[in-house]
């Protein structure tokens, strides 16, 4: 039947009317027509648009009249696992006051839907979009979480894992009895012709632990395409009941209080015989109508997309300026290239890849971090690193020997992570204060090192907060938490060396954060310093001007932002010992935010690893 608009408030048909057209059109296109499945997912959308608390309704409504609620300089957000952090939902409830007090309004709880004991990818194989992991709370405990937060002025941030899920999912389980209706809802095949077919255009995620883009299922004698582990299965969203039922479930988790989605893997959710299965034109039609699903139901919500692809495959799922698709992505380039700074102590890479985002539109917000739970990947700008003489596969070789600690002179404890002989690629893993040093130096009792590593530690943070858009510390960098290599003793983990990086919160060592002296309080009070000044000068907001300057030392990165009557030179030295910015910014003195020291911007000195905040007077 078709969906009618006349019982709907008045409130309603403005927003699905603003849209309906394309909306319709996008859907019509993508699935021949269906008129019937498009009448079966605007069903479901007014449904949950009537499920929708009051209290979330006037969230949605405050935030519809400031719509740049989230572009300013006042959100920071965290990401953590509820277990590793507090235990479950309730423990992280307990410990909101922790969080505030590391000025965090945002948080991004790693996937916390029910998902196997065994296999289940860091919760990234959901059995079950409407049920919390039994071991981490219920639903409710979700809500009063998110319940809570908003009367804290917290915004909550939940993953979608929307490109598969778990075998152990009731539509999967179907699929392997042999129920037709649920093998549709996934690829499945017959015999392997047309898997070799897929595997000689697409690439590998985990070409280690999960070689291969299919598996076999004996019980079932079928294929079946598994992107990422061979218990995750890929959803198929050919088919429009796929689409419809994870809108649903999307929709479901929205309702508990859900402000921010981070749409998980977006990049791979339509595959196509003959293409590389990423970034293909109907991803970006789906991402486009999920948001006009929420501008219609929960238009107080965020899409966050997580892209971790080459630079130019990341800026389309912005969509456009008329055609919003996300509204924020990871700025994975930059995160990648700092690191890569921190090993050459060579900024041009950096400089020019700010040079590109800074030419964006400002509508366009980056989420800035400086690691997650996941690997770094090394998916820098090969071409224009080529210019410098350096060529991808050593120099990804080089990266990766540094961060390991065995070249010379390096002072960082990582692991690899899905290192492959064939093509000599492999990503990293590390918490940032193992990274940087600090992991090292406490081990070796070497004061000076530690010294220079904490430093390392807080300028890294300091260029990371004067980026445009949203910074998210991972849980734990904020008091230098280092790796933990308990999960090569624990079967169920030591396959996924990015759990090296997922430790425990210390708590003990969290207690030392007002012990002066403290390695914890010398980087948690110095982060705190920083992330207070940045929401105090409009000159942070996302939508501030910003431009690089030569500092004509290239171990000196310099940034210039500008807004109203606030001017800001940010100075950042990536190495380790005294340099000079050769600036000449003659209009005046300025005053160091961080120190409150006045000075000149002219020919500014930074010893190893300093940081400069520059406010014009
Ligand atoms: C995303 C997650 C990652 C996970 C993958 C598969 O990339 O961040 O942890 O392994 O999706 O769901």
């Amino acid at each position: 039947m078709e969906f009618s608009l006349d019982a709907c408030t008045e409130e309603y048909k403005g927003r699905f009317l603003a849209h309906y057209d394309e909306l319709k059109w996008l859907y019509c296109e993508l699935y021949e027509n269906r008129m019937d499945a498009f009448n079966d997912l605007c069903d479901r959308m007014y449904r949950y648009y009537q499920q929708r608390r009051e209290s979330l309704r006037e969230l949605d409504q405050q935030r519809m009249e400031h719509p740049d609620w989230y572009r300013g300089n006042q959100l920071l957000g965290m990401m953590m696992y509820v277990d590793a952090f507090a235990g479950d939902l309730e423990g992280v409830r307990k410990q909101l006051d922790y969080i505030e007090e590391c000025n965090v309004n945002y948080i991004h709880l790693m996937p916390l839907l029910d998902a196997p004991e065994e296999k289940n990818d860091g919760g990234y194989a959901v059995s079950d979009f409407r049920k919390v992991k039994p071991d981490l709370g219920t639903m409710e405990d979700l809500e009063r979480l998110a319940e809570e937060c908003h009367h804290r002025g917290i915004s909550l941030c939940l993953d979608f894992v929307m490109n598969h899920t778990s075998e152990e999912h009731e539509w999967a389980r179907k699929a392997r009895k042999g129920d037709p209706t649920y093998q549709g809802y996934y690829y499945f095949y017959e015999d392997d012709t047309i898997p070799k077919e897929y595997e000689r255009t697409v690439p590998q995620v985990f070409p280690t632990t999960a070689p291969g883009n299919f598996t076999w299922l004996a019980d079932a004698g079928k294929y079946v395409m598994t992107t990422f582990y061979p218990y995750q299965w890929d959803l198929d969203y050919g088919n429009p009941a796929v689409l419809n039922e994870m809108m649903d479930n999307v929709l479901n988790l929205i309702n508990q209080g859900i402000d921010i989605i981070r749409i998980d893997a977006v990049p791979y959710i339509w595959k196509q015989l003959g293409t590389d299965c990423r970034n293909l034109p109907q991803v970006h039609t789906i991402v486009r109508i999920m948001r006009m699903i929420c501008e219609i139901v929960c238009p107080g919500v965020l899409l966050l997309g997580e892209v971790v692809m080459a630079p130019d495959k990341v800026v389309p799922y912005f969509g456009t300026v008329e055609k919003p698709e996300c509204h924020m992505l990871y700025n994975v380039t930059t995160m990648a290239t700092t690191w890569n700074c921190v090993a050459t102590k060579d900024i041009r890479l950096l400089k020019q890849q700010m040079d590109i985002v800074s030419r964006l539109p400002k509508e366009y917000v980056f989420l800035n971090y400086l690691r997650c739970h996941d690997d770094i990947g090394w998916g820098l700008d090969y071409p224009w690193l080529e210019q410098l003489g350096l060529e991808e596969v050593s120099h990804k070789k080089y990266l990766n020997d540094f961060f390991l600690g065995q070249y010379p002179g390096s002072f960082a404890r990582g692991e690899l992570y899905n290192s492959d002989p064939t093509s000599g690629d492999a990503r990293l893993c590390g918490t940032t204060a193992s990274l940087c040093g600090i992991e090292k130096a406490l081990y070796e009792h070497k004061a000076d090192d530690l010294e220079k590593a904490i430093r390392l530690d807080v300028m890294l943070h300091a260029y990371m907060l004067v980026q445009s858009g949203i910074p998210v510390i991972y849980s734990g960098d904020e008091i230098g938490q280092e790796n933990d290599y308990s999960y090569h003793e624990d079967p169920k983990k030591c396959e996924d060396s990015r759990y090296l990086h997922r430790g425990k919160f210390p708590w003990d060592l969290a207690e030392k954060r007002t012990e002066k002296g403290s390695v914890q309080e010398r980087l948690f009070a110095k982060i705190c310093r920083l992330e207070q000044i940045r929401r105090l000068h409009s000159v942070f907001e996302s939508d501030a001007a910003v431009w690089t300057v030569d500092t004509w030392d290239n171990s000196v990165l310099g940034i210039i932002r500008a807004k109203d009557d606030e001017k800001l030179v940010a100075l950042f030295n990536f190495s380790d010992t005294e340099r000079t910015a050769w600036i000449k910014e003659e209009d005046g003195m300025y005053t160091d935010l961080i120190s409150a020291k006045k000075l000149p911007a002219i020919d500014v000195k930074l010893p190893g690893y300093g940081v400069y905040w520059l406010l014009k007077n």
